[in-house]
């Protein structure tokens, strides 16, 4: 049983589309997944609803008092799932921060621009503060380079960048317009264009992170 949570200070970094496609890729390697919507926005829920893929069956919104609604909930969908993911809301704020109480993995998504990584270094703080106060369990921590555009000097050093940071850099994500377009489908890019580049991105990255939960 795992717990993985996607967080940032930053909004629009991609941290909904990981959620949904690390999910979606799992799910493809025979994981029972749940997810977590823990953002009021419920973006990953509406993007769900937009279709009739493994989303609309494995996504759940957390309404009300977010931290305790998140922890509950993420115990709960523990004992029914090998796999639970948690999407945040932007900011760090008390959602995020409970996420990072539960999780066994938090991941970090981050983009190319200096100020994506001036974010990544107060969610890094955030979340250590988070880990700080778990005596056992505590949480592995990973960044993701998120939207990045390899064709473009920022996006192709984005990687050493953040292994300078002082946590292990996982494979990057790129901006790719199929994956804009499989969330207007409701669907997982694995779903809505298998064997794309975008989707062997995800696989990489799910690949790298089902790595990690079975060590
Ligand atoms: N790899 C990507 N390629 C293209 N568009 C992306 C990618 N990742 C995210 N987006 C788009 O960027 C916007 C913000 O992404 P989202 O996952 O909602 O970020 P966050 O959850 O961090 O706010 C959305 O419109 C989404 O479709
Ligand atoms: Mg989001």
């Amino acid at each position: 049983m795992a717990i993985i949570a996607v967080a940032g200070r930053k909004g629009g970094i991609g941290k909904t589309t990981i959620a949904g496609n690390l999910a979606g890729e799992f799910a493809g390697l025979g994981w029972t997944v749940a997810v977590l919507d823990s953002d009021p926005q419920h973006s990953l829920a509406a993007w769900a609803g937009q279709g009739e893929g493994m989303l609309s069956r494995c996504v759940e919104k957390v309404n009300g008092r977010i931290a305790d609604a998140l922890r509950s909930k993420a115990h709960k969908a523990e004992k029914a799932a090998g796999v639970v993911f948690i999407d945040t809301p932007p900011g760090m704020p008390e959602a995020a921060y409970e996420a990072a109480l539960v999780a066994d993995l938090m991941l970090l998504p981050c983009g190319a621009s200096p100020l994506d990584l001036f974010a990544l270094k107060e969610a890094l703080s955030l979340a250590l503060k988070a880990r700080a106060q778990r005596r056992s369990k505590k949480p592995r921590i990973r960044f993701v380079p998120s939207k990045v555009l390899l064709n473009t000097n920022l996006g192709r050093s984005l990687s050493s960048s953040l292994a300078q940071m002082g946590k292990k850099v996982l494979p990057p994500i790129g901006q790719r317009i199929v994956v804009a377009e499989a969330v207007a489908a409701g669907l997982t890019v694995g779903e809505f264009a298998p064997g794309s580049a975008a989707h062997a991105e995800f696989q990489e990255l799910a690949k790298a992170v089902d790595k990690i939960l079975r060590r």
